[in-house]
């Protein structure tokens, strides 16, 4: 029987020589031993070998900084050859790194940090959204003009891969529309007052109490973390520059127990929702409380869940939901990053650019002034005066504002109110037609953006 000259093995000496040399470790640098350092630590300990055989190498952390290493030693309970580092500058310095990880927070500091570790011809992986929103554009023309990879997966949505989604995935595609719900804090508050009739302030204090808010909550509940992420998703999305000055934004802490009450009555949830979308007039980027009908899958996301629905040209809709922060959950995305860097032969650069795209073309889409933006709005009208149906429907009608809905609820003490949804009307109109209600009725008047009423969706 003739041996297969491809099958048959190589005595020992032999293989040995024909073996690939194995790559050398990818040594890692991270600035920052919090929720998601630590994660990042336990689990690539926890799947070390086989994140080594998906990787093609070993990943191994050589050092951390921090601002108190004793704290990062506590994490690391004394793992040897982990170097303990007080200044970020010096690990972004650091000849036996490889990465860095930037997982500390922060705009400022954190800048020089990114902008010194990838001078210094290392890649970086960072989960810092504020950072890339307000410095992105700055630090990707860095990481170009460096040759190395400036990656950020877990930067939105946590654990939620929406990014490889949108860049690589979808890469064939042209996306349409982006609306999602993500952050974690606000879902959390916007479900318990949802379920609970509780009003902001208690929700809030609950969250905290449970550890889903932190001590200062401000960008999680005012739409700025909302906006960031936004911003990062729509330059990957359209190939549009990062704008966070375009983002329309307003928060969840003006919302009454009523509104969601008046929503649920209609079959809607209230959510904190970052839309996304290309029309021929422009990109629309607005961070805003919105009503879902309550059978969508964005309505259903309780808690600290994260959600993203893509409507795309060629595969039509996607949805992408699952846990969007927390320790080891964003560390799987940080893992990803890392692990895309470890396959890459030693010393190339990337080969996903950065925001999506290679070279922005000259007709960049621009983004859409909110006064422009079309939606359906729920308006509440809170008792105050007698209301008079057909005068209000009038006045609606002379405003430029046409009514698909009508219903009474009570608000929170029992007394009638009148739910009006409308046509999709501009932002503006709307806008005029409420200053226009409350001069004309006496009634105080409340408006809600009604979201994702595809025929198929409405409730
Ligand atoms: N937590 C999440 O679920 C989550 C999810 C997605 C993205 N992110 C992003 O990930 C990043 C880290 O968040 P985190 O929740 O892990 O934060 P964290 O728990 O507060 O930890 C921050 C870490 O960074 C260190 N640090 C802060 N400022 C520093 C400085 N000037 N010099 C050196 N070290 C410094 C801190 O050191 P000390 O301990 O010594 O103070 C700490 O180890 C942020 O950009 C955040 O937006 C977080």
């Amino acid at each position: 029987m003739f041996a297969d000259p491809q099958l048959s093995p190589l005595p020992h000496a032999q293989a040995r020589a024909h073996a690939p040399a194995q790559p050398p470790a990818l040594r890692v640098g991270i600035i920052g031993m919090g929720t998601v350092g630590s994660g990042v630590w336990r689990v690539l300990r926890r799947n070390q070998a086989l994140i080594a055989a998906r990787a093609g190498r070993t990943i191994t952390i050589v050092a951390v900084a921090t601002r108190t290493p004793a704290r990062a030693a506590a994490v690391l309970e004394g793992a040897p050859g982990v170097r303990l580092l007080a200044d970020p500058l010096h690990l972004a310095a650091d000849p036996g790194v490889d990465v860095v990880l930037e997982l500390a927070g922060g705009t400022g500091a954190a800048r020089g940090w990114v902008l010194a570790a990838l001078a210094h011809g290392k890649h970086v992986v960072t989960a810092n959204k504020a950072l890339l929103a307000t410095h992105g554009e700055e630090l990707a023309a860095a990481a170009a003009r460096h040759g190395r990879v400036l990656a950020y997966e877990a930067a939105v949505a946590g654990g939620v891969p929406v990014i490889k989604a949108l860049r690589e995935g979808l890469v064939g595609n042209r996306i349409l529309s982006l609306a999602g719900v993500l952050n974690g804090t606000s879902n959390y508050i916007l479900t318990r007052m949802q379920a609970h009739g509780l009003g902001f302030a208690a929700a809030l204090t609950e969250a905290q109490a449970l550890g889903y808010a932190e001590a200062d909550p401000t960008f999680d509940v005012d739409g700025t973390d909302t906006a960031h992420k936004l911003t990062l998703l729509a330059a990957n999305a359209f190939g549009m520059p990062l704008r966070l000055d375009a983002v329309h934004v307003e928060g969840i802490s003006d919302l009454q127990p009523g509104d969601l009450a008046a929503a649920a009555q209609l079959g809607y949830a209230v959510k904190l929702l970052a839309v996304a979308r290309r029309d021929a007039d422009g990109v629309q980027l607005r961070v805003h409380p919105a009503l879902v009908p309550q059978r969508h899958p964005l309505a259903q996301l309780d808690g600290a869940t994260n959600g993203l629905r893509v409507q795309a040209d060629a595969v039509g809709d996607m949805f992408y939901s699952g846990a969007g922060a927390g320790g080891e959950p964003t560390a799987s995305a940080v893992l990803a990053d890392l692990v895309d860097l470890a396959r890459l032969p030693v010393g190339t650069p990337g080969r996903v650019p950065t925001l999506g795209v290679h070279e922005r073309g000259a007709a960049q889409p621009a983004p859409l002034p909110m006064a422009q933006v079309h939606t359906r709005h729920l308006l509440r009208l809170l008792p105050g005066a007698a209301l008079n149906e057909a005068a209000v429907l009038r006045l609606l009608t002379r405003a430029g504002v046409a009514v698909q809905r009508r219903a009474w609820g009570p608000d929170h003490a029992g007394a009638p109110t009148l739910l009006l949804v409308t046509a999709p009307t501009p932002d503006a109109v709307a806008a005029h037609a409420v200053e226009l209600l409350q001069a004309h009725t006496g009634a105080q008047v409340r408006r809600l953006r009604v979201e994702l009423c595809e025929a198929a969706e409405s409730p």
